[in-house]
């Protein structure tokens, strides 16, 4: 398959580096608006200038390709993807689906007038613990899920970028993938949200960097969300701490280890167990990838998909705008329900 990647410094070297080393993959074009970050990516990739671009219009109206890889900051999502998906080009792009709501609507209309695959890198779904976690609570084993506590606490500084100046830079930049990964673990989708946000003294981020949210899930599960960015010291891992309660017992993730509690009448637990891991055939933006190109050849849905992940972007900015409101938020408004709906997401 032949790749356009848009946004080759930053994060995107680390796309650099994947798509060179993953069979069936082709680059055929780089834009970025940074020289040093193509020259980078060219040294990286082993490949001349030639297939560099500043602009993504140039670059589709130069080379042959089927697909655009998108890892440019959130707020360049839309014109990127939308540019790819109108030039009859499948999409990969990175999470958030980009930095507000309206801009994430006019993206999936977008899929739907061109039929398109857009898939958006939800990477954190395909480590071993996280698998895990979901193939034993989609197995049944312990029951539905009644409650759930997830707590993401580190301390990060970027050193400056987009993330700094953002309104809720821990929301819509990091618990994309949490929200994502409270769908993809418990197989519920969202249905409302309440939530507050607020800014410690010592936060070196322009806007809110810890929060709290209460999710309803769709089956009337809770899910009780305690986040910070700016954390002092005391750090879980980016997967965040785990508690997954069901009817007949409980899942508790920390820093890699998954401890299985069997509760199966009221509140004795009867037993204990360290849950091995899962392997996977290929893990992160590799899984997203491969994924990608097999259902492109398959015409079939790649599994994170904008049809599903509508549902992960809806639960950032339905946060976003009850802590504004102070009051509580629906995930999906009927519109873009009914678009989903009718596509099978
Ligand atoms: N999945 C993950 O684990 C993960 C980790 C980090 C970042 N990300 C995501 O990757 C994306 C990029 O983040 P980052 O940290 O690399 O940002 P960054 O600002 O460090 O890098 C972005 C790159 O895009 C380029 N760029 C900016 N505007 C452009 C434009 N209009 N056209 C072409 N190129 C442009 C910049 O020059 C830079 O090279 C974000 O969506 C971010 O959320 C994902």
């Amino acid at each position: 398959m032949k790749f356009v990647q848009v946004g080759v410094g930053g994060f995107g070297r680390h796309w650099v580096n994947i798509l060179k080393d993953t069979g069936g993959v082709e680059v055929v074009g780089m834009v970025d608006v940074n020289e040093a970050a193509l020259e980078q990516a060219c040294q990286a990739s082993g490949r001349g200038r030639d297939i560099c671009f500043h602009t993504l219009e140039e670059a589709l109206s130069k080379v042959e390709a089927d697909a655009v890889l998108c890892s440019t900051p959130p707020a360049v999502h839309e014109h990127d993807v939308v540019t790819a998906l109108k030039a009859g080009h499948h999409v990969i792009s990175e999470k958030p689906m980009s930095d507000s709501m309206p801009a994430c609507k006019r993206m999936l209309k977008a899929a739907v007038a061109t039929g398109r695959t857009y898939c958006v890198s939800q990477n954190y779904r395909y480590s071993p613990p996280m698998a895990t976690l979901a193939e034993v609570v989609r197995s049944g084993r312990l029951g539905p899920v009644g409650q759930v506590k997830l707590d993401f606490f580190m301390g990060v500084d970027f050193g400056g970028g987009f993330r700094h100046d953002m309104e809720y830079p821990l929301v819509i930049d990091m618990s994309i993938h949490h929200f994502d990964l409270v769908r993809f673990v418990t197989g519920l989708n969202p249905v409302s949200v309440r939530g507050a946000a607020w800014n410690p003294p010592w936060s070196n981020y322009k806007g809110d960097c810890s929060s709290t949210a209460l999710f309803e899930m769709d089956n009337g599960a809770r899910v009780l969300y305690n986040a910070s960015w700016c954390a002092k010291g005391q750090f879980s891992d980016w997967n965040g701490n785990w508690q997954i309660e069901c009817e007949k017992g409980t899942l508790v993730y920390q820093r890699g280890e998954i401890k299985l509690l069997n509760v199966p009448q009221l509140y004795k637990v009867e037993s204990e167990e360290v849950v091995r891991h899962i392997t996977l055939p290929w893990t992160g933006q590799h899984f997203v990838l491969h994924d990608f190109m097999a259902a492109v050849s398959e015409g079939r849905r790649p599994r994170t998909d904008v049809f599903d992940n509508i549902h992960s972007v809806g639960m950032v900015f339905a946060t976003v705008a009850a802590m504004r409101s102070g009051r509580t938020a629906s995930v999906l408004d009927a519109e873009t329900r009914r678009l989903v709906a009718k596509a099978g997401g």
